[in-house]
C-alpha cells in the first residue's frame, strides 16, 4: 500500500457485509463488491443425494410442474452451498409446453417431445395465447421461493432463445446432432422467421410472468448458438434476443418502476451463449448487461475484448468438478479470481452446467474459495 501524500485519493468504500442479493446485483451492474458473487448453471440437480432422492419418488415433470417441490429442489443447493443467488428448477423446454408441444424426460433418452417441427404446416400447432394458463406453475414455484429467500439471496428466472429451443423443437427432443434447425433456417428461411417470432413472442410472456413474479435478475440460455456458423449468428439467434430484451425493458420494467417497487426497477439480463466466440459484437449488441462465457473461452481474452461496463459471469471449466481433486479445483478458481481482480462486474459460474457426476466436496472447494477471496 501508498503512504505517500501524492496518494491522497480517498479510498473507495469498500463494499463489506454485503448480502447475496446485492452482492449479486452490485457484480451485475458493474458496481463495487466485497468479493464476487457465486451461483452455478445447473447448481440444482443430479449432483445432490436430496436431488436424487427426491426423483426417486418423483419424476422429472412433476418436480418441475409441482409448486412446492420445484421450490424445494431450488433451494437445495443454496442450503448446502450458501450461494448468492438461485435459479429457479425448470427447463427451458418449458416455453415449448406453453406453447402447445409437449415434452418429457426419459432416463435413457433425455428429452422426448410430442412431435417435432419439420415445416411451415406445424406453425399452426403451436399457439402462445394458452401459455399463461398452461405454465401457472412457474410464477407459483417462484413465490413459495421468493418467499423463503427474503432479502438474502438473488432469484434468478430464465429462459431458452429461440434459436436454442427451435433446435429442441425440430429434433422432437434430445439428438445426437441438432442438423433440423440449422436445415430449416438455411433452406426456408421464411418458416424459421415465422417459428422464430412466436418463440420470441413466447419467451418474452414467459419471462414477463417470471419478473411478475418477483425475480430479481434473468438469464437466456443461447446454448446451442455455436451450432451456428458466425455469418448465420444474428439472423438466427441474436437479433431475436435482442427483440426479447428491448421488449422486457420497454414494457416490463416500466411499469415495475411506476409500481411499488420505486426507483429500484432494476432487472440485469444474463446472456450465455455457448460457442459464439466470433459474435461478441453481436452479443453485446442483444442489449445484455453481463455475458456469460463459456469454459472454452479464456477470461482473460474476455476481460480484454468486452467493455468494462458489462458484466461477465463465468467461467470455470465444468468437467473439473467431476474429473480433478478438490485442491486443483480451489487453485483453478483462484486463478480466475485473480484474472478478474480489479474488474468491476465479475460473477462468478462455471462455463456450463454442473456435470451430474460432480463431486460435493469439489464445489464446496470452489464456493470456499470465492467467498475467501480478498
Ligand atoms: O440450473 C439449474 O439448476 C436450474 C434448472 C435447469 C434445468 N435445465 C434442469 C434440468 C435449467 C436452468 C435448465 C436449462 C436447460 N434445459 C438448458 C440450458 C442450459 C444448458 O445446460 O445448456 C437446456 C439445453 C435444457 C434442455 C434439457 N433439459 C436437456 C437437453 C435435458 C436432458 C439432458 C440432461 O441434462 O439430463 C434436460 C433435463 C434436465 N433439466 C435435468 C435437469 C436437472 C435432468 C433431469 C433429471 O435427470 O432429473
Amino acid at each position: 500500500m501508498q503512504t505517500s501524500a501524492a496518494s491522497a485519493e480517498p479510498p473507495r468504500p469498500a463494499a463489506t457485509g454485503l448480502t447475496g442479493h446485492r452482492r449479486f446485483l452490485n457484480a451485475c451492474a458493474c458496481q463495487s463488491v466485497d468479493r464476487p458473487p457465486v451461483w452455478l448453471m445447473r447448481q440444482a440437480g443430479r449432483a445432490l443425494p436430496e436431488y436424487r432422492a427426491l426423483r426417486q419418488k418423483h419424476s422429472f415433470l412433476e418436480l418441475v410442474q409441482t409448486p412446492e417441490l420445484a421450490a424445494e429442489v431450488t433451494l437445495q443447493p443454496v442450503r448446502r452451498f450458501g450461494f448468492d443467488a438461485a435459479i429457479l428448477f425448470s427447463d427451458i423446454l418449458v416455453t415449448a409446453e406453453g406453447l402447445g408441444q409437449k415434452y418429457r424426460f426419459d432416463d435413457n433418452h433425455g428429452i422426448r417431445m410430442d412431435f417435432s417441427f419439420h415445416s411451415a404446416a406445424d406453425l399452426s400447432r403451436l399457439d402462445a395465447r394458452a401459455l399463461p394458463e398452461r405454465l401457472q406453475y412457474i410464477p407459483r414455484a417462484l413465490r413459495l421461493v421468493k418467499a423463503a429467500l427474503g432479502e438474502q439471496t438473488a432469484l434468478i428466472g430464465f429462459a431458452g432463445s429461440p434459436w436454442t429451443l427451435a433446435t429442441f423443437m425440430a429434433e422432437g427432443g434430445s439428438a445426437e446432432k441438432y442438423t433440423r434447425a440449422l436445415g430449416l433456417f438455411r433452406k426456408d428461411r421464411k418458416t424459421y422467421f415465422e417459428l422464430a417470432e412466436k418463440l420470441t413472442a413466447a419467451v418474452i410472456a414467459h419471462l414477463q410472468m417470471q419478473i411478475q413474479a418477483g425475480v430479481d435478475a434473468i438469464q437466456i440460455f443461447d446454448s446451442h448458438g455455436g451450432l451456428l456458423a458466425p455469418t448465420e449468428f444474428q439472423e438466427a439467434s441474436g437479433r431475436w434476443i435482442r427483440q426479447i430484451i428491448s421488449e422486457l425493458r420497454t414494457s416490463t420494467l416500466r411499469s415495475r418502476a411506476t409500481a411499488e417497487d420505486g426507483p429500484n426497477s432494476e432487472l440485469p439480463i444474463i446472456v450465455f451463449s455457448f460457442g459464439t466466440h466470433g459474435n461478441w459484437d453481436d452479443l453485446l449488441a442483444t442489449g445484455a448487461d453481463v455475458l456469460g462465457i463459456d469454459w472454452r473461452f479464456p477470461l482473460a481474452d474476455a476481460r480484454r475484448l468486452l467493455p468494462c461496463d458489462v458484466g461477465l459471469q463465468g467461467n470455470l471449466v465444468p468437467a473439473l468438478l467431476s474429473d480433478a481433486t478438490a485442491e486443483t479445483v480451489a487453485a483453478e478458481s483462484s486463478r480466475l479470481l485473480e484474472v478478474m481482480r480489479g474488474r468491476n462486474g465479475h460473477i462468478f459460474n462455471l462455463g456450463h452446467g454442473v456435470p451430474p457426476e460432480a463431486k460435493l466436496e469439489n464445489i464446496a472447494a470452489l464456493v470456499e474459495t470465492v467467498k475467501n477471496f480478498k
